[in-house]
């Protein structure tokens, strides 16, 4: 059984995709760590760690028996453009650490990545893995370093190194509170509760999505594919792509009476400068990548278990 370490495993994938690990490879064997300290003990074994803290992180590594480090610890877009000195500290310097202990240790390595790697002046329709990457945002300068670093680290040194291209990450267990794609998490919760949503995003910002289930699904298929199989470090994944008019219009097959307004913010430029479908070839082919969640699907589901969690009957039909 592997030694898996994550950072940042109290997020939104991190929390989950936690829980699946300690279903395949055992409690004793998923190291849990994050800046804050979990509400529960259901992460045992877990750490405070700050991965700024290069001394605390290398002796969890080393005192563990760590084989793979699942680097999650990040500052995510909306964030980041309010404080990007933050992000820069926690995202660059924060993956430097966790790249050279990874060399130093001979760890596998998994750093997502994010669409928000690409830029304004990338072609937005079926986005290809080699394009034009020039981002405008800091988190999206960060995402652009942890590729390059990592993909120099497996060249010079032979660290192996993976990182996916994540869209937006739909899920209903933790709701995410930091990124441009999380209205479509929002808009659930406040169907159900409110029966109306005001959108930060334009009606047809067209953004490509994946449903949790499918995003731990592409994180543990390219964390245990053997090495020998990667012909390439980066991977783009897709899910499914959608706008706000057209999630609204799903969740109305359910809650007719649900209405969705329009208030655009700063978070209509970041997500203006991203990709709007993904064309992720290489993930299906070096690593057998195949989706499970289409529009339809994800909402039924995320209706049906967020009812159950806010406790608020819903008619599947
Ligand atoms: N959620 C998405 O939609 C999405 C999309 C694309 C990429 N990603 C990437 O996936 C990864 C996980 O994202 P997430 O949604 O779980 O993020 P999140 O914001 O929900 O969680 C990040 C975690 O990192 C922790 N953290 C922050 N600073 C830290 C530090 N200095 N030291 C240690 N921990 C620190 C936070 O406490 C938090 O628990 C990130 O790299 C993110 O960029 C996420």
């Amino acid at each position: 059984m592997p030694r898996i370490l994550i950072t940042g495993s109290l997020g939104q994938i991190g929390t989950e995709l936690s829980e699946k690990l300690r279903e395949k490879y055992g409690k004793e064997n998923i190291i849990c760590t994050d800046l804050r300290a979990p509400k529960n003990n259901n992460c045992d074994p877990f750490y405070t760690l700050d991965v700024l803290d290069t001394v605390s992180f290398e002796h969890i590594i080393s005192s563990n028996d760590i084989d793979w480090l699942i680097h999650n610890a990040s500052i995510l877009s909306a964030t980041g453009e309010k404080d990007p000195h933050l992000a820069m500290r926690v995202n660059f310097r924060g993956f430097d650490n966790a790249i050279e202990l990874a060399r130093k240790y001979n760890l596998r390595i998994i750093s997502p990545s994010s669409i928000a790697a690409f830029g304004p002046s990338t072609p937005r329709v079926n986005t290809p893995d080699n394009t034009v990457m020039r981002p405008n945002t800091i988190y999206g300068v960060s995402k652009v370093y942890v590729e390059l670093l990592g993909e120099y680290y497996n060249h010079k040194w032979g660290t192996d190194f993976r990182t996916l291209r994540y869209p937006g990450i739909i899920s209903y267990k933790t709701p995410p509170m930091h990124g441009t794609t999380d209205y479509a998490v929002a808009i659930f919760h406040e169907a159900l509760k409110n029966k109306k949503y005001e959108s930060f995003l334009k009606e047809d910002m067209l953004l490509p999505m994946m449903y949790m289930p499918d995003c731990l699904k592409a994180t543990i298929g390219l964390l245990e594919v053997d090495s020998s199989r990667l012909k390439q470090r980066s991977f783009n994944v897709s899910g499914m792509s959608f706008n706000p008019e057209q999630i609204s219009d799903a969740i109305k097959k359910y809650i007719p009476e649900f209405q969705i307004s329009y208030n655009p913010d700063y978070r209509q430029e970041i997500a203006e400068g991203w990709p709007n479908s993904l064309d992720d070839t290489a993930a299906r082919e070096q690593w057998n990548w195949k989706p499970e969640y289409d529009l339809d699907a994800m909402v039924v589901d995320m209706l049906g278990n967020l009812s159950d969690i806010l406790d608020i009957p819903f008619d599947k039909k």
